[in-house]
């Protein structure tokens, strides 16, 4: 019996150190048991271990009721949690019981009359605080994400442990008690609404912002994506055929020999399924000589002078590199 009683206090420090592990910084006793939702891998059950039979308590089990069965962006869901079953509840000041939820996307609050009895260890997690153990349903608020990344499947984790109320007062401490509560943990995706998916398709990319500069022999459009959404450009020139290419956050499109006189460059972002209203960039590409003898408007050849004075100068960039 006492190699028993050994064995079984190493295997509760084993898994009281394992959860720590586990949970990273998170510490959880009576009065805080942040991070151990489920979302770092450890629930209640980490220090909860279910005493053997036959002082096994009766099951519990973890109820949310408000979720929708997708969600719609920005829409604010009222939820009741619950735990149900497990040892019976005593009167308060005994812990009935307690939650740990979380959730990957969104924001996570609580209605006034749950002040005092819970917190938000961060935006997207809510759990109880001791005075919030006195009782096995609480208020919460979800706040579904909005629109600034395309809608996905959210994803969930809830434990909770139904309290036998041998715990008066947190005394941050194990006196081994704590394995006559009963414990549940539920995790599951919630997806999006067909309606968050077409409001996303819908909603258009910021266009994006371009200049263009030419010489005689080139123009360059140099532009800018204004959306972080925005992965490739789609762009034509003087209403031709569109091209479209990846793109990052600052691109450049190298036009060649095109004509002298008034251009039309128009181009929008695009990236997950949506596109940007177009951005209309107009540039004059400057003639060659014109009025030449016989009254013949034709461009002049480069003269070959020039040519040579290029020649002379990409020699010179040559030599200075080495
Ligand atoms: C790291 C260990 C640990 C984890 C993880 C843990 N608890 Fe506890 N819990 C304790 C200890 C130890 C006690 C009893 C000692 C005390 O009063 O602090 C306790 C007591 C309680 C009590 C009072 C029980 C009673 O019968 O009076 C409630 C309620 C409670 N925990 C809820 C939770 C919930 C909910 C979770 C999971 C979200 C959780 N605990 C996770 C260690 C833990």
């Amino acid at each position: 019996v006492a190699l028993n009683r050994l064995l079984s206090t190493l295997a509760l420090a084993a898994l009281l150190g394992g959860s720590a592990w586990l949970a990273q910084d998170a510490q959880a006793n009576f009065a805080d048991s942040a991070g151990f939702s489920g979302r770092g891998g450890a629930t209640c059950i980490a220090c909860h271990t279910l005493a053997p039979a036959p002082l096994t308590p009766p099951p519990a089990a973890a109820v949310i009721e408000g979720l929708p069965a997708a969600w719609d962006p920005g829409q604010a869901y009222a939820l009741t949690l619950r735990v149900e079953g497990g040892p019976s509840a005593l009167p308060a000041p005994a812990p009935q019981g307690g939650f740990d939820l979380s959730l990957d996307a969104g924001t996570l609050s609580f209605p006034p009359e749950m002040d005092g009895l819970l917190r938000n260890p961060n935006a997207q997690e809510v759990t109880y605080l001791p005075e919030g153990t006195m009782r096995r349903e609480w208020q919460v608020v979800w706040t579904a994400p909005g629109l600034e990344q395309r809608p996905r499947p959210v994803q969930l984790w809830m434990a909770v442990v139904s309290a036998d109320g041998n715990h008066v007062v947190a005394l941050n401490a194990s006196d081994g008690g704590e394995r006559f509560d009963a414990v549940d943990a539920i995790a599951f995706a919630l997806p999006a609404s067909s309606a968050a998916e077409a409001a996303w398709r819908a909603l258009p990319l910021l266009p994006p912002a371009a200049e263009a500069a030419s010489t005689e022999l080139r123009t360059i459009v140099a532009g800018r994506h204004a959306d972080g959404n925005a992965t490739h450009i789609a762009w034509r020139l003087d209403g031709g055929q569109w091209t479209v290419r990846e793109a990052g956050a600052e691109w450049r499109v190298r036009l060649d020999g095109l004509e002298a006189g008034p251009h039309t460059f128009a181009v929008r972002s695009e990236g997950a399924d949506r596109a940007s209203p177009e951005t209309t960039v107009r540039f004059d590409v400057p003639g060659f000589a014109i009025d030449l003898p016989g009254g013949k408007d034709t461009p002049a050849p480069p003269a070959p002078l020039l040519l040579l004075c290029l020649l002379a100068l990409a020699v010179v960039a040559l030599r200075s590199r080495r």
